[in-house]
């Protein structure tokens, strides 16, 4: 049995596809697909239950956890430019087996990720109803939780249903829309810091670590969430121009921008609002309505609508085309690589996405979505910081003009060491979710995946 039998660079590096798209672009679809949900959600209850104000240094710390991986990444997009991101480096670096279970995390993090964005859009629209005075009874509310009395998330059951029909139907309409919206997201950004901003109070702000260093790395672990989506990036390897330069920087470009808006869009937020009081599902917006700024807090929750509906297209489409290609190599059933003739989509990849995402979305609440998303990441993050190092042994430094990480291997162990540390501080259920997960994996992988491999069909 090899279980490490890899597949070679070349073999994925041929593309047809036009190399049309520049650093501006890729930092615009990084930032499409990285800020959504975690600002614009998952800030309020992490502020009010987890770091308080202090949550801004939640931020630094998980910024940098996520800088640290983005080495990685990058130098494995300069030197293996190949479609198909941390999947495809590790099926080069380390072959079969670990690519696998990279694919695997991948596909988990990506289809609760989406599913966490399903249930902060939910979150966002009722918020915006209810402040129109409409409302659904409780029970259909937000996902299964009995002592809140909610059952199953109607509106985001509706929009993964909408989403996954409409991925499968005119998905690259829909991601041409998603340039303008990161301008929209921009905007209701900008728009948030230069009202807030005349109405802080620093008052708020004391006690700033009102729940201690534990307080600030467990807020970390959940804020790590608003950072993930910044691999989409690498996903686009075959249509970049320059992709040994261009995808390092537009990555860490994207992520650099994202941890200045976080950072200061979470310090004005705890400063507008006492920290005990953000523990909503639509905080940005509800920092307006308590200002009595009520119509900058509609037009926020209009552009947040809109816009975290965009990060869940782009991300089912990055889910749909990821089990696409690994069913290509032969390690998923190959029903899911049929592609639908009229519009050229993985529909079935999709369907099944979309089945699987309906399912995460109706019945977990959003912090457990968040915090399954992260352990996943932090998982195939480890993977990738190893993979550095392993690379480096069998292949040497990379070649000038691509990227190199520095100080390997102390910069990629202090990445494992960081993920490990954001993974410790998840919930024992997480865990539990976690190992189960990577035992499925695993089944699918002896169960399926080596006998029907395309590797082991040529050997
Ligand atoms: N980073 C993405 C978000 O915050 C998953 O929605």
């Amino acid at each position: 049995m090899d279980l490490f039998r890899k597949k070679s660079m070349q073999s994925q590096t041929t593309s047809r596809l036009k190399k049309n798209l520049h650093l501006k672009d890729l930092i615009l679809l990084g930032i499409g697909a990285v800020i959504g949900t975690g600002i614009f959600v998952v800030t309020g209850q992490a502020a009010a239950t987890l770091a308080g104000p202090a949550l801004t240094l939640s931020f630094v710390v998980a910024a940098f956890v996520v800088i640290l991986s983005g080495f990685s990444f990058a130098e494995f997009a300069s030197r293996i430019p190949v479609l198909g991101g941390a999947y495809s480096y590790m099926y080069v670096v380390f072959g079969e087996l670990i690519a696998w279970l990279t694919g695997w995390f991948l596909i988990c993090e990506y289809l609760l990720a989406v599913a966490s964005v399903a249930s902060g859009w939910s979150a966002y629209f009722q918020g915006f109803l209810s402040y129109l005075g409409f409302h659904l009874p409780k029970a259909l509310t937000a996902g299964f939780n009995l002592a809140n009395g909610t059952y199953f998330d109607l509106i985001a059951g509706i929009v993964v249903i909408l989403v996954t029909l409409w991925v499968t139907q005119e998905a690259k309409k829909a991601l041409s829309l998603n340039n303008f919206m990161v301008w929209v997201k921009f905007g209701i950004i900008a728009l948030f810091i230069i009202v807030g901003a005349f109405f802080v109070k620093p008052a708020n702000w004391q006690p700033y670590i009102p729940f201690g260093a534990k307080g600030v790395i467990d807020g970390a672990a959940l804020v790590f969430f608003a950072f993930l989506g910044f691999d989409a990036i690498a996903m686009a390897a075959e249509e970049v121009h320059e992709p040994q330069k261009n995808i390092p920087r537009g990555m860490i470009g994207a992520i650099a921008i994202s941890t200045v808006l976080y950072i200061v869009v979470t310090a004005i937020l705890t400063g507008l609002v006492p920290y005990k009081q953000l523990g909503v599902n639509d905080p940005v917006a509800f920092a307006m309505r308590f200002l009595h700024l009520d119509l900058v807090g509609s037009i926020i929750s209009i552009g947040a609508i809109l816009t975290l509906l965009t990060v869940t297209i782009s991300m089912m489409y990055s889910l749909a085309r990821l089990v696409y290609a690994i069913s290509k190599d032969g390690l998923l059933p190959k029903a899911l690589k049929q592609v639908d003739e009229r519009h050229h989509t993985p529909k079935n990849a999709t369907y099944v996405s979309g089945i699987v995402v309906f399912f995460f979305a109706t019945v977990f609440p959003l912090n457990i979505l968040a915090e399954l998303t992260n352990i996943v990441a932090l998982a195939y993050l480890i993977l990738m910081a190893y993979g550095i190092i392993h690379y480096r042994k069998v292949a040497g430094l990379p070649k000038p003009g691509e990227f190199k990480v520095p100080f390997v291997p102390f910069l990629p162990l202090l990445s494992i060491l960081f993920c490990l540390a954001l993974m410790i501080q998840l919930s024992l259920a997480t865990w539990v979710v976690f190992v189960i997960s990577l035992v499925i994996g695993l089944g699918i992988y002896f169960g399926y995946g080596y006998k029907h491999s395309q590797l082991n069909q040529r050997s």
